[in-house]
């Protein structure tokens, strides 16, 4: 382990990454309980974890790739894929989809002219869907970034975008 904290990198992780998620693995006694952090380390130097950085994370985890698979895939703020600068959730669960969640989602698609999981061509944009963020008494929501939008109406394109 001494050698991979000298080396410049690790299996495609910069060293950044590697110094941030052995200071993680430093607080817990079993380094798969810094999996999750792990991972977002990653994603904040690079926007999304790519299979060649899970499995460089997971070697350094002493966990099986498939083991921290499950959790990206568990942990829904994780991406899997590229996604634009700035990530756009709208809320499908039954409140907000019981009060305009799908139309929200159109017109936004519409708008910035992509499909779910698509970046939009200035690079600024994702959109995809989310499971309930906890405020559905201000349905519906859409998280933007890491901000609320609450309340939503049909100038919903407008309030999210905040133009
Ligand atoms: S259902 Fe959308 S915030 Fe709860």
């Amino acid at each position: 382990m001494k050698a991979q904290m000298e080396s410049p990198g690790f299996k495609g992780l910069s060293l950044a990454e590697v110094q941030e998620i052995n200071a993680e693995m430093s607080h817990y006694e079993n380094k798969m309980a810094a999996s999750i952090e792990a991972l977002k380390i990653v994603q904040k130097h690079r926007r999304w974890v790519s299979d060649a950085c899970l499995v460089a994370v997971a070697e350094l985890l002493e966990m099986s790739p498939a083991q921290l698979e499950g959790v990206a895939t568990f942990y829904n703020l994780i991406y899997r894929q590229p996604v634009g600068k700035t990530v756009i959730h709208y809320c499908n669960s039954v409140t907000c989809w019981m009060l305009g969640a799908e139309t929200i989602r159109e017109r936004l698609c519409q708008y910035l002219n992509v499909k779910l999981g698509e970046i939009s061509a200035d690079g600024e944009y994702t959109v995809l869907p989310i499971v309930c963020l906890g405020a559905c008494d201000h349905a519906p929501v859409v998280m933007v970034g890491n901000q609320l939008k609450l309340d939503l109406t049909d100038n919903a394109v407008n309030e999210i975008l905040e133009r």
